[in-house]
């Protein structure tokens, strides 16, 4: 079992990271939540797996109950949201009761927003089920939906009371939702752990110590910057690249930043700031999780650059970084660039 802290000026909490986990959630649970009820929000795939499981685990204890959405990103939106609130309010829940977010990112990006909008604060536990949710989202208290056609447009901070996650879960999941995380896994080690890189060098199956290694980068971030105005930032890395590169080639996300990785290492050498090193130890990684790494010029995709939702006032940004683990902000005026 590996255990982590996130310490914020207002709340602090704490992350278990244990294989068998969800066999005993309950005991978890005791030590932050002491009233009986407990909902769970999960979706149509997690649920077949895992909600029998995490059911058995709390009805020790809890009086439990449970809200099924279609899975994916299609159900991060404002009407999923609506009904999800309207079932839980006619299930009878008080603002008292705790709400369990059982599955990837969308269930704790949706359940998270419940959690800060819905009698204006709920207590909420995540229990990530794929490796993004695991290795990166379930942290950090970002919440929200999807809104006319743009990404995370709606949404609230508000952590968690504790997260729970067991890696065998991983099990189960599909290799592209494998690869999705992989990338961000990869980003991590590349903007903050070098001794995460070397592990993910012997391609080992992911385990307690490389999610604990990866999290420990987003977890330094977040308390610095819990509220996403600068170093957090750096968690951009590949993705200026990779958003263009994802809406051309529809690559999943993290298969994308991967591509966008190398790209912004590519540039990082030629303004002479990336140590060349860099790019061979992180290309290496990417051949060798079976990620894409195809050979574009990150030339072609300055242009499109300008028009990422994170550019500022005129200015392009960009995160480089100058080795492992040490990420920058590289500005760059757009008329300069184009
Ligand atoms: N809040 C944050 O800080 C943050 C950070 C990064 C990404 N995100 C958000 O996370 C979302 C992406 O997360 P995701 O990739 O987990 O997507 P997801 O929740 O849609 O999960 C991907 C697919 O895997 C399935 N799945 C999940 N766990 C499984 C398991 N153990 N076995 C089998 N199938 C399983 C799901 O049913 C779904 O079909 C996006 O909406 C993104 O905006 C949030």
């Amino acid at each position: 079992m590996r255990k982590l802290n996130i310490e914020l000026k207002n709340h602090s909490y704490d992350i278990y990271i244990e294989e068998g986990l969800l066999f005993h959630l309950n005991n978890y649970i005791k030590s932050v939540y002491k009233e009986k009820k407990i909902f769970i929000i999960t979706d149509d795939i997690v649920s077949g797996y895992y909600l029998d499981t995490v059911i058995n685990s709390l009805d020790k204890d809890y009086e439990v109950d449970y809200v099924i959405i279609p899975n994916g990103e299609e159900s991060k939106n404002i009407n999923v949201y609506a009904d999800v609130c309207e079932k839980l309010i006619s299930k009878g829940i008080r603002r008292n009761y705790l709400l369990l977010a059982l599955g990837g990112g969308v269930i704790g990006d949706l359940t998270g927003f419940i959690a800060s909008t819905l009698f204006r604060g709920l207590p909420y536990i995540g229990v990530p089920t794929s490796l993004l949710a695991q290795m990166d989202s379930s942290i950090g208290g970002k919440t929200g939906i999807d809104f006319n056609g743009r990404k995370n447009i709606i949404g609230a901070f508000k952590q968690p009371l504790m997260v729970l996650i067991d890696p065998n879960t991983l099990n189960t999941l599909e290799k592209c939702e494998f690869n999705n995380g992989m990338g961000e896994l990869i980003k991590h080690g590349a903007i903050g752990n070098e001794r995460l890189l070397k592990m993910l060098l012997d391609k080992p199956d992911i385990n307690e110590d490389i999610i604990y290694e990866s999290l420990t980068v987003k977890k330094k971030l977040v308390e610095l910057d819990e509220f996403d105005l600068k170093e957090r930032m750096f968690l951009n890395f590949g993705h200026t690249f990779g958003h263009a590169v994802e809406l051309k080639y529809g690559y999943k996300h993290g298969e994308a930043v991967a591509v966008g990785m190398v790209m912004a290492l590519k540039m990082g050498i030629d303004l002479g700031i990336t140590n060349s090193e860099c790019l061979k130890l992180i290309e290496s990684i990417i051949k060798l999780y079976d990620l894409p790494l195809e050979v574009l010029n990150y030339k072609d995709y300055l242009k499109d650059s300008v028009y990422d939702k994170k550019n500022i006032a005129g200015k392009v940004r960009f995160i480089l970084i100058e080795d492992i683990g040490k990420p920058i902000m590289y500005e760059i005026r757009e008329d300069e660039l184009l």
